[in-house]
Formats: C-alpha cells, structure tokens, sequence
C-alpha cells in the first residue's frame, strides 16, 4: 500500500470537514464553516457546534468522496481528529469514523489536530529543508515547535494564556465586528495606521519563551472604553480611529510572534521557518516572516488559507504517515478533548 487511499475528518472545533488523499496527493477537501452561526454570539457555542457537526458530517463525508471520485469501499483507511477541541463537536467525527471503519472493516486512525497543522506545511512544501521551526498559530492554540527531521518534533513555547487567534477574536468582538475576527481584522487593518496606538509586548519574569496574548486584548479593552469605541455587535463598517487601533493591534502581535519565531529559528540554527494554523492567513504575518526569513537566509513557508483554517486533508495526512508505520487505533477510540503535542 504505497499510495493508500485515505479519508480524513475533522470536526474539533466549528468546522465541518472531510477530505480524501491518495498517497500524498489531495483528491478532495470540502468544509462546512459554522462561523455564520457562531459570528453573532463573538465566538464559539459548543452546543450548537455539536449539533451543527451532528447535521453536517454525512453529507460533507459524500461530498468528499464524490469530489474524490471514490466510493467508500474504496478506501484503504480513515482518520480523524482524536483532540485537542470540543469535546461534544470531536465526538461526532469519531463516531462517524469507527462507523466507517467498522463497516468497511478498514484501519481506523486517530490524530492529533496539533500535529495535523504542523504537517500541513510539509504536505503542500515536500522540500522544507530541517532542522525547522514551526509556528502553530488559531483559535485554540499557539506554540512552537522544532522539528530536527519531519518525523520528530519538540515544543519549544506555548501560550500561558490566550491563543492569537483568540485574541483577534475577542478584539473584533470588543469593536462589534462578530466572529471570526481575524479575518475582519486583517482587512480593517489595512486602511488604518499601525503607529497610532502604542502597544508594549509582554516578557516572561522567568525568562521563557513562552508567548502571551491576553495583555494585547486588555490593552485594546482600554483604549476602546477610554475613547468610546466598544460597541455591540452588529457595529457595522468602523471608523477611522477604530481601523487604527485595530492596525494597531495587529502590527503588535505580529511583531511579538515574529521576534519570537526568530530567536527560536537563530538559538537552535533552524534552516526553516513553518507557519500553520488558521492565524497563518494573516497578511501581515505571512509577510513579515517571510521578510525575516529571507533576511536571515532562512526558507520561510507559510501554508495556503485552504490548508490553513481547520480543514481534513492535514488529518488524512497525519493518518497516512500512521497507517504506514501500522498505528492503528481499535475501538476503545474516545476524544481527547485536552490531547497534547
Ligand atoms: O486553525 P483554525 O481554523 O481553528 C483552530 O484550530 O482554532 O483557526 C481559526 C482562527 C480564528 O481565531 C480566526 O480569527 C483566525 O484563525 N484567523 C485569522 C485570520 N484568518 C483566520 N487571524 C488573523 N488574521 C487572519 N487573516
Ligand atoms: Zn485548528
């Protein structure tokens, strides 16, 4: 089985998703997005991604297989994200997989959402050069990694509080502007002044480099309240002092990841510098670490928005990379809601 045929779901979060890979090549890679549903509330519910999922995952599994131009019994094995997230939304893939599997009697393979962003840069760039750091950067998490070769990866940082792309999150919803944020935040940024507001980067009394969003947010709740720019959401198109601050805002955390990415990538002589995770469609950072990079003589690689964003083709991936070395999961196979890389 060299070139497997393999069916990745994802449901950790709020994104419906399912996808088919034969070998290394992407066959198909559909996703539902919830972020309509959720957008009104400034983040996610976990009861309705659940019951969203529940509605969703049979028909985005057919699609999948129908874009693929497979049938079921075609498949060779299937995957699906194990943890870290929801615990009500990851159930829902897991069941659909053992059922798929147990139908078909196919390998069932069990995957870490984490290591399915990571490996998503060396899915779409088969030739990143190692040793190399890897940003992880979305709603849930933010950390970094250092891969010496591709099978092997150490965590060298994580947040000790907010994910980044919670904080865009949580931003936008300070301003009225709903959920997801980043997205709105990127495109609001580029028509306001990245100097207007000062903001300061937060330090580890301990010396780490671990990273910390959470005082990038207080700092925006301030300034906000202080000039009368929190508003409720639907807030509508913002003013030009709130395209600053959220510029602003941007630029700074920016600006503290990439410092960050380079002092790891300079301490431990990596020869690449990786970006996934749905942060990793960010212009700003897309385009600062590439800067950085080339000034360092790096290669940096920043994964494509449709490999970037929660999505099933890096959890087939994972799958495949597993059903080679014949890690198969069995039946006791349960989510992991706080499942670590
Ligand atoms: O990887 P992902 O789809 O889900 C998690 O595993 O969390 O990431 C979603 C996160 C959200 O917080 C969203 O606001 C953020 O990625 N995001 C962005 C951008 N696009 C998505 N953040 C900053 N700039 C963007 N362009
Ligand atoms: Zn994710």
């Amino acid at each position: 089985m060299d070139h497997p045929l393999i069916l990745g779901i994802e449901t950790s979060c709020d994104e419906t998703a399912a996808a088919v890979l034969r070998g290394r090549t992407i066959l198909s890679n559909v996703i539902a997005s919830q972020a309509e549903i959720h957008s009104r509330y400034g983040g996610v519910v976990p009861e309705l991604a659940s019951r969203h999922h529940l509605e969703r995952i049979d028909t985005l599994i057919d699609l999948a297989l129908e874009q693929a131009r497979v049938a079921l019994a075609d498949l060779d094995a299937v995957a699906v994200t194990q943890g870290p997230g929801l615990v009500g939304s990851l159930l829902v893939g897991v069941q659909a997989a053992k059922a798929i599997a147990y139908v078909r009697r196919i390998p069932l393979l069990a995957v870490n959402h984490l290591e399915g962003h990571l490996r998503s840069v060396f899915l779409e760039h088969p030739g990143v050069r190692f040793p190399a750091v890897s940003l992880i950067a979305s709603g849930g998490h933010t950390s970094l990694y250092l891969s010496p070769d591709e099978d092997r990866v150490v965590r060298l940082a994580r947040t000790r509080d907010d994910a980044s792309g919670e904080a865009f999150d949580k931003v936008a919803k300070l301003v009225g502007l709903g959920y997801p944020g980043g997205p709105v935040v990127d495109r609001l940024a580029r028509t306001g002044n990245s100097r207007a507001v000062p903001f300061s980067s937060p330090r580890m009394s301990d010396g780490s480099l671990d990273l910390s969003f959470s005082g990038f947010k207080t700092a925006v709740l301030r300034h906000a309240r202080s000039r009368g720019l929190d508003r409720p959401y639907p807030a509508g198109e913002p003013d030009q002092e709130t395209r600053d601050l959220l510029a602003s805002f941007q630029s700074a955390v920016v600006e503290f990841m990439v410092k960050r990415v380079m002092t790891v990538a300079r301490r431990d002589s990596a020869r690449s510098i990786c970006l996934s995770g749905g942060v990793a469609c960010n212009s700003l950072l897309r385009a600062r670490l590439a800067e950085e990079a080339a000034k360092e003589g790096l290669e940096g690689y920043a994964v494509s928005p449709s490999l970037a964003c929660d999505n099933a083709a890096m959890i087939a991936e994972v799958g495949r990379r597993k059903l080679l070395r014949g890690e198969t999961a069995d039946w006791t196979l349960n989510a992991e809601p706080g499942l670590e890389l």
